[in-house]
């Protein structure tokens, strides 16, 4: 089969179109036949790790997955031996983060893992464009009481976890306040956006408005610049590290003060976020944000792009 692949770590142009053996579904696996795929800021992360944290998962010398892509949606192939939840033929979508395997034309999961069938009436290209946002922005905003009709402001809507947190937020009933570009105010307003800032006309932290939840979607600000904005009880997520991994390690001690505080949960997946994730394009209260779509041979070209951070969504690889 064809497959985008890299056997040392740098920058796109480590990436080139193999011809690699297809493989087999093994006990309790599917294979699927990949249709779509996207570049993610994962998968550039991976490429290219940063952080010594992202290579104990990376790999510490050379990448232990040579075949990036986290997110898929296809066509179930071939099922595994002892494999009954999906049968061949079934379109389906998912995530393999941290496993990767998706800028191939083949990948083998286990079928109790990040898979589900796919949202009817989607494209390929629209729901392999949706999970790994959505996991993200799961991840934050699955953890806030909406019971309490929150006031959120998510720095940076028009990204990737942007995006989807704006549309999961809404979904939930919060009030949402985004900040992005002028040209992207519309899409903000489609989305859902109760309130838009745009951030080249304004900051965001001196405007006075006061929020129970700050979520940093693109890691440019810090708790320190966030704290003034967020209520006493307030809580900032950013999606970056921040300054000398100031993120993680502010988590850790901003709640034993008992005031605003810093979270910074782990993301995790599993087969029921996809199924949510399906339910919530299925009822049409999400739905994918698509930049660009690129061919499987041109990966070198959309991965420059996505490293622009300058996407709008997702930026989509079609593979068949
Ligand atoms: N924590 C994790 O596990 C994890 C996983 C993946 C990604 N990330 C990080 O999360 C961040 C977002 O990734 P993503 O894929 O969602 O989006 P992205 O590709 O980084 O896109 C960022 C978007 O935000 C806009 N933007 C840039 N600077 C901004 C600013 N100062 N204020 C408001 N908007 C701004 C950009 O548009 P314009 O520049 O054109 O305005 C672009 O549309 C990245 O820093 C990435 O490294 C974290």
């Amino acid at each position: 089969m064809k497959a985008i692949t890299h056997n040392t770590f740098g920058p796109p142009e480590v990436l080139g179109l193999a011809e690699v053996p297809t493989p087999e579904p093994g006990p309790g696996e599917l294979r699927v036949r990949v249709m779509a795929t996207t570049v993610n800021r994962t998968d550039t992360g991976f490429r290219d790790p940063q952080y010594l944290l992202v290579r104990l998962f990376s790999g510490l010398r050379r990448p232990k997955n040579p075949i990036l892509g986290s997110e898929f949606a296809g066509v179930v192939d071939k099922v595994g031996p002892n494999a009954t939840r999906f049968k061949e033929g079934d379109r389906v979508f998912g995530l393999r983060t941290f496993r990767f395997g998706a800028h191939a034309e083949y990948l083998c999961i286990k079928e109790d893992a990040s898979i589900a069938t796919m949202p009817r009436s989607a494209s390929f290209e629209e729901a392999a464009a949706v999970c790994d946002g959505l996991m993200l922005a799961k991840n934050y905003v699955g953890r806030i009481d909406f019971a309490r009709s929150p006031r959120l402001l998510i720095n940076g809507g028009t990204g990737s976890i942007g995006c989807a947190a704006l549309q999961l937020a809404k979904s939930r009933g919060a009030h949402v306040t985004v900040t992005c570009k002028t040209s992207a105010i519309g899409l903000m307003k489609e989305l859902g956006a109760d309130a838009v800032i745009d951030y080249t006309k304004e900051d965001f932290t001196i405007r006075g408005e006061r929020f129970d939840v700050v979520l940093d979607a693109v890691g440019k600000s810090t708790f320190f610049r966030c704290r003034r904005i967020l209520v006493p009880k307030g809580i900032y997520y950013s999606s970056e590290l921040g300054p000398w991994w100031q993120n993680p390690l502010l988590a850790l001690l901003t709640p034993l003060l008992g005031g605003r505080r810093v979270g910074f949960p782990i993301p995790t997946d599993r087969q029921s976020d996809i199924e949510m994730f399906r339910d919530l394009m299925e009822s049409g209260k999400v739905r994918a944000v698509i930049d660009r779509v690129w061919p499987l041979a041109d990966i070198i070209e959309a991965t420059r792009y996505v490293e622009t951070g300058e996407k709008t969504g997702n930026v989509v690889i079609r593979v068949a």
